[in-house]
C-alpha cells in the first residue's frame, strides 16, 4: 500500500492563459510550477491539496499576495527559484516556516508575526532583508546561507526573544555589530558563522548571547579573539581552519567547555590556563605548530581525547600526569613518534 502511495500523482491544472503542474507526493508535499497570475493563485484556493503539509513553489513569477493565498492550506512553505517584484508576508502569518531558495524578491513587505517559527533563505537576492526581518518575534530558528552579507547586524533580532538558533555559514561576512545598549538573543543556543570572512571576533559581543552552548567560528580568516569571552553554558566550541596564534584562555570564564577545537591554525605554544577547563573531554589541536608539550595541564577527569597530530612535537613533558588508561593522545604525524606512539 506505501508503495502505491508512492506512486507520484500528476496533474495539469490549465485555466485561462497559463498552465501550471501541481504533483503532490507521499510525503505530503506538494509541488507547484510556474505559477505566475494572481488568476492562478484564486484558484487554486478551491483547488484540494489533501493531507499536504507543504507546498513547494518552484519557477514561478510570484504576485504580492502568494503568501497569503497558501497560509490557510499549509504550515510550510518553499519558495525555489522563484521571482517577484512584491512580497507581502500578512499580519499574523498562519505559516510556521518559510524557506527560499535561489529567490529573488525585490520588496518584501513582513507584517507583524507570532507564528513563524522557521525562516530559511539560501543563495536568493532579496534588498534590505535584514530590516524585513525586524516583525518575526516568534521565530526559534533563523538560517541564512549563500547571501552575500559583508556587515551582519544582530540588532534586526533583538525582538526574537525565542531564538534559539542562528545559522549564518557561506555569507562572506567580514564583520559583526551589535549596538552597545541592546540586547539581542538571550535565549540563543547555537550560533553557526563558519565559512565566512571574519577576521577578528570580539569576545565581549559574543558574551552578550549568555544562553550559548555551540558557537561555531570555522573555516573563517579568524587571527585574533579580543576581550574575554564569558559564556557560561558553552560546551562546544569550534575555531578550526582559522588563523589564531595564541587565545588568552585566562581571562575566560567557560567552564562547561567539553569540547574545544582549533585544528588547522597558526598555534606555536600551548595556551596557558587549559586547566581552568574542568569539564573538557576533547582538545583538537592538529595541523599546527606546537614545537613541544607539556601533558600537566591536562589533569581534567574527563577528558577523553587529545589530538595533537601533525604538529612539530620534538619533546613531550610530564607524561606520567595523564591517566592514560582513560585518555587518548594522538600524536601522529610528529618528529617525537620516531620513538614514540599514539598513548591511547
Ligand atoms: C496579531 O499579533 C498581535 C501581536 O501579538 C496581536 O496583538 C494581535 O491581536 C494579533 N491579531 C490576530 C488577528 O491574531
Ligand atoms: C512591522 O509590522 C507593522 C504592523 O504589523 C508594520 O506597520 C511595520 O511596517 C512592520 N515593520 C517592518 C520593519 O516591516
Ligand atoms: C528560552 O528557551 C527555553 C528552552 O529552550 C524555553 O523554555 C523558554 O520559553 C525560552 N524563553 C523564551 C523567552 O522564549
Ligand atoms: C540605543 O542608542 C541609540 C542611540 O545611541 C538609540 O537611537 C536607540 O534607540 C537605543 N536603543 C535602545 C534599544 O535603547
Ligand atoms: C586528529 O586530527 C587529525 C587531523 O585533523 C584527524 O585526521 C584525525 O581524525 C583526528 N583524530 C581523532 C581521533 O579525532
Ligand atoms: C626521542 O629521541 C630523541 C633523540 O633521538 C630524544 O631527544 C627525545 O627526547 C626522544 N623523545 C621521547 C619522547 O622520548
Amino acid at each position: 500500500m506505501k508503495l502505491l502511495l508512492a506512486l507520484l500523482l500528476l496533474l495539469t491544472v490549465i485555466k485561462g492563459s497559463g498552465s501550471i503542474k501541481i504533483a503532490c507526493d507521499y510525503d505530503y508535499t506538494c509541488t507547484i510550477e510556474q505559477l505566475t497570475t494572481s488568476q492562478q493563485l484564486h484558484d487554486l484556493a478551491t483547488y484540494s491539496f489533501g493531507d499536504a503539509g507543504m507546498i513547494k513553489l518552484i519557477d514561478s513569477r510570484l504576485p504580492p499576495e502568494a503568501i497569503s493565498s497558501f497560509q490557510p492550506i499549509v504550515n510550510y512553505l518553499i519558495l525555489e527559484r522563484c521571482r517577484t517584484d512584491h512580497l507581502i508576508l500578512p499580519p499574523n502569518c498562519t505559516l510556521q516556516s518559510i524557506s527560499l531558495i535561489q529567490t529573488s524578491i525585490h520588496r518584501l513587505e513582513v507584517f507583524h508575526n507570532t507564528q513563524l517559527y522557521y525562516l530559511s533563505v539560501t543563495n536568493s537576492e532579496i534588498s534590505s532583508l535584514l530590516p524585513s526581518l525586524y516583525n518575526l518575534t516568534a521565530l526559534e530558528t533563523i538560517r541564512l546561507w549563500q547571501m552575500h552579507i559583508p556587515v551582519f547586524s544582530f540588532d534586526v533580532l533583538r525582538n526574537m526573544e525565542k531564538l534559539n538558533v542562528i545559522e549564518l555559514s557561506y555569507n562572506r561576512i567580514e564583520q559583526l555589530q551589535l549596538a552597545s545598549n541592546a540586547t539581542c538573543c538571550r535565549n540563543l543556543s547555537l550560533l553557526d558563522l563558519s565559512f565566512n570572512r571574519l577576521s577578528t571576533i570580539d569576545c565581549a559581543l559574543i558574551s552578550s548571547m549568555q544562553a550559548l552552548t555551540v558557537l561555531q567560528l570555522s573555516s573563517n580568516v579568524i587571527q585574533e579573539l579580543y576581550g574575554s569571552l564569558h559564556l557560561p553554558h558553552l560546551t562546544e566550541l569550534d575555531l578550526s581552519n582559522n588563523r589564531i596564534k595564541s587565545i588568552d584562555l585566562c581571562r575566560w570564564q567557560t567552564g562547561s567547555l567539553k569540547g574545544l577545537n582549533v585544528v588547522n591554525n597558526r598555534i606555536e605554544h600551548l595556551f596557558d590556563c587549559l586547566g581552568q577547563l574542568q569539564n573538557l573531554m576533547t582538545f583538537q589541536i592538529a595541523d599546527n605548530a606546537l614545537t613541544q608539550l607539556d601533558l600537566a595541564p591536562f589533569t581534567q577527569s574527563r577528558l577523553v581525547l587529545l589530538n595533537f597530530s601533525h604538529n612539530r612535537i620534538e619533546v613531550i613533558r610530564n607524561r606520567d600526569s595523564l591517566e592514560l588508561e582513560a585518555v587518548c593522545v594522538k600524536l601522529k604525524g610528529n618528529p617525537v613518534v620516531r620513538n614514540t606512539t599514539d598513548l591511547c
